[in-house]
Formats: structure tokens, C-alpha cells, sequence
């Protein structure tokens, strides 16, 4: 048998990590600036996470949601507290698409309306609803149900009262940041009042954090930067450093009954593990400040720079438009300095660091961005 190919590859496999560094399995060095792609939050193979993984393994990898599990109940402590809605309900799954998926079917059971308004250049994932959601008409096939999704332009209040004022809307569903469209951010202005349009006309408001969360931007969610509240936040990527898990975390006002939700993984001791150990090391070598600080240093060495006809974005979340004659960089730091990026289309490079990156590292890269620019 052979793989299904959905993905067009780089002729690289990395079989090592630690921290920012890759390892290919000719031995060659690489730096990781990509995170594979917004998921390595604390480093590759960072030793507490390491550790703690393999004595969870050791003591009991899995059982079923059928039964109690206090790991469940010490990360939904842990990240209420972290995050600041400590009030909210967390639900556990695997994926961010799956996230995306459930935060919709949970705004759709409480209203008991159907539709949802999302924005153009949104990706929400490529499940049924969170593909519906995506504006991409490439990656949504006949059986993908768009026919309950509106979309509106982002930062346009008037396009979005618009669409609400023709009812039934379960939900407004809106990235932190937007990650997959190349880096563009809601305003404040735009974020209050979609808070103020949700309240108006009975709607859910869904913060998908999935890529922009878990401290990446310098605050743990994105939106936090605005002091806006959602009703529903949805995140994955960097929640389990690798491991596979996503979590939505719910309004009191949302009550929840037996069966509404329910997956087999989600929530599973290792997974548990996983994200407890990434939220000990966010803490305790301070990552998010450590977002922050990075990513000013980056906005100060590449804004004015030649090849970047725009900077977009947040602490480590960084879209970095590129002049024309430059549209090759991204494929020259990879195979000439050895470090990986993201890219959004041809124009936009992505940095999607781990938050642990150090100032050092970032000089390096500056220092080979600069070679091949001058
Ligand atoms: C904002 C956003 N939402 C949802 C997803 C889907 O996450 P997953 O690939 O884990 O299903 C992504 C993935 O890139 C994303 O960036």
C-alpha cells in the first residue's frame, strides 16, 4: 500500500528535535521557525515534557470517558486559571478542526438556530461544519453543508449586522488572528462590536484561538488583547506540544446534558499529560512574556526590511509579506541556511516559533534573512 497524497512535500525528514533544533536523518542541522506549524508551544522534546509523558505512559496511557479522570479535571483548573475564564466548562477532543466542529453544534443545541457567520479568508478546519466555515470552495466538496454558513468581510460591522438582522444565527465564528489567509487581525472596534451584534440578535460568539492561542501572540488568547469576552473559545495546535488534543472551553450560561458531545480520545491520560506539562513550562519559564519580548525584537529588526513590503501580527504569531522579487526566500532559508518557515500563498512567510525561542536564535535568522536579501 502506499499513502494517499493530499500533501506536497519538502525532500527533508527531520527524526530529531530539541528546542528550535531539527535533526534530518542524514544528520544535517536545521532551526525551526514554523513550530510544525504553530504546534511545538515549548520545544521539541523539552525534558519535563518528556518526562512526564513517559511515567503517564508508564502508569496508564488510556481508558474510556466512561470512567472518572482527575487528569481531565486538574487541566481544566489549570488552564481556567491560566487563561482567565475560570468560570467557563471545558470540553476535551483531538483536533482543531474537531474543536471547531463541536463549538458550532454546541452554539446550534443552545440557540436551537442553525446558522453561522464566518469571514472571508477564514480556515476553520476540514471536518463537515469547520470546512463549511472555511472560505475555500476548493477544499469543500458536495457534502460539506455551506448552505447554513454566511461569510462577511473582517473589520466590516455593517457587512456583519447585515447578515444578522436576517435571523436565525447560532453563532459568529472568528479566528484571534487569522493564521491560514497570511496574518490579518480583527480590530478592537471590530471585536467589541461583534460582542455587541452577538447580544443584539441571540448568537454565540466563537473565538477560534486554535493557531493564535496558548500565548503565542504575547497574551494567551489573542482576542485578550482587546478585553473582549467569547462565549466560546476554541484551541488545539499548541496545546499538547505534538500530541494530538483540542479543547473548547464553554459559557456558564451553556448548560450541557448527557450525549450532547463525546469522543472516544478526547481527554485521554496522555493527552492530559501532555497539555498539563506544556501549561508547568509556559508558567514556569514564562513563554508568554517571552512571546511578547521575541516578537518585538523580530517587528524591529524586519518591519523596515527590503524584502517585506508589509509586517502582520503579534508576538510569534508573524506574517511577513514579501516584495515581489523576493517571493523565493522561503525556499532559500530552507535549503541555503537551514531554517524552516510557514508560508501563506506565494507572498506571505509565517513565523510560528515555538514560544521558548531565545534572542540568540532569532539574531541567527535575522543575520541569514539578511544575507539573502542585501
Ligand atoms: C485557525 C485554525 N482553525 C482550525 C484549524 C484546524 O486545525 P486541525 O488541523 O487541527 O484540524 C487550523 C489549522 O491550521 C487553524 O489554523
Amino acid at each position: 500500500m502506499n499513502l494517499f497524497e493530499v500533501y506536497p512535500l519538502w525532500d527533508i525528514e527531520p527524526v530529531r528535535g530539541l528546542d528550535t533544533t531539527l535533526w534530518d536523518k542524514d544528520g544535517e542541522v536545521y532551526t525551526d521557525l514554523y513550530g510544525g506549524h504553530a504546534v511545538i508551544s515549548v520545544g521539541h522534546s523539552h525534558p519535563h515534557y518528556v518526562k512526564m509523558l513517559s511515567e503517564q505512559l508508564e502508569r496508564l496511557g488510556f481508558y474510556s470517558n466512561a470512567v472518572q479522570n482527575s487528569l481531565q479535571k486538574d487541566l481544566a483548573e489549570r488552564l481556567g486559571r491560566i487563561c482567565g475564564y475560570e468560570d467557563y466548562k471545558l470540553f476535551l477532543c483531538n483536533s482543531g478542526a474537531e474543536a471547531n466542529e463541536n463549538a458550532l453544534k454546541v452554539a446550534s443545541f443552545h440557540t436551537g438556530k442553525a446558522k453561522v457567520l464566518a469571514f472571508r479568508k477564514a480556515f476553520h478546519g476540514r471536518t463537515s461544519g469547520a470546512v463549511a466555515a472555511t472560505d475555500n470552495p476548493k477544499i469543500q466538496a458536495p457534502f460539506n453543508a455551506t448552505e447554513n454558513i454566511a461569510f462577511a468581510p473582517l473589520n466590516d460591522l455593517d457587512a456583519v449586522e447585515a447578515e444578522l438582522r436576517k435571523g436565525d444565527f447560532a453563532a459568529v465564528i472568528i479566528e484571534g488572528i487569522q493564521g491560514v489567509a497570511g496574518i490579518y487581525e480583527p480590530t478592537a472596534e471590530f471585536l467589541h462590536g461583534l460582542r455587541r451584534l452577538c447580544d443584539l440578535y441571540g448568537c454565540m460568539l466563537i473565538l477560534d484561538e486554535i493557531q493564535s492561542g496558548y500565548g503565542r501572540t504575547g497574551r494567551f488568547f489573542a482576542h485578550q488583547h482587546h478585553e473582549v469576552r467569547a462565549d466560546i473559545v476554541t484551541m488545539a495546535k499548541g496545546m499538547g506540544n505534538g500530541f494530538p488534543i483540542g479543547g473548547i472551553i464553554i459559557s456558564p450560561e451553556i448548560k450541557a446534558s448527557f450525549g450532547m458531545l463525546g469522543t472516544t480520545f478526547g481527554g485521554n491520560h496522555l493527552a492530559c499529560t501532555a497539555a498539563l506539562a506544556v501549561l508547568d513550562i509556559i508558567e514556569n519559564e514564562h513563554l508568554i512574556e517571552n512571546a511578547a519580548r521575541i516578537g518585538d525584537y523580530f517587528e524591529s529588526m524586519l518591519k523596515e526590511d527590503k524584502a517585506v513590503k508589509e509586517y502582520r501580527g503579534k508576538g510569534l504569531m508573524i506574517g511577513l509579506e514579501l516584495n515581489e522579487e523576493f517571493i523565493r526566500l522561503r525556499n532559500r532559508l530552507l535549503f541555503e541556511k537551514h531554517f524552516f518557515t510557514g508560508a501563506a500563498g506565494p507572498h506571505v512567510i509565517r513565523l510560528l516559533p515555538s514560544l521558548t525561542i531565545s534572542q540568540e536564535t532569532a539574531g541567527r535568522f535575522i543575520d541569514a534573512w539578511q544575507s539573502l536579501t542585501e
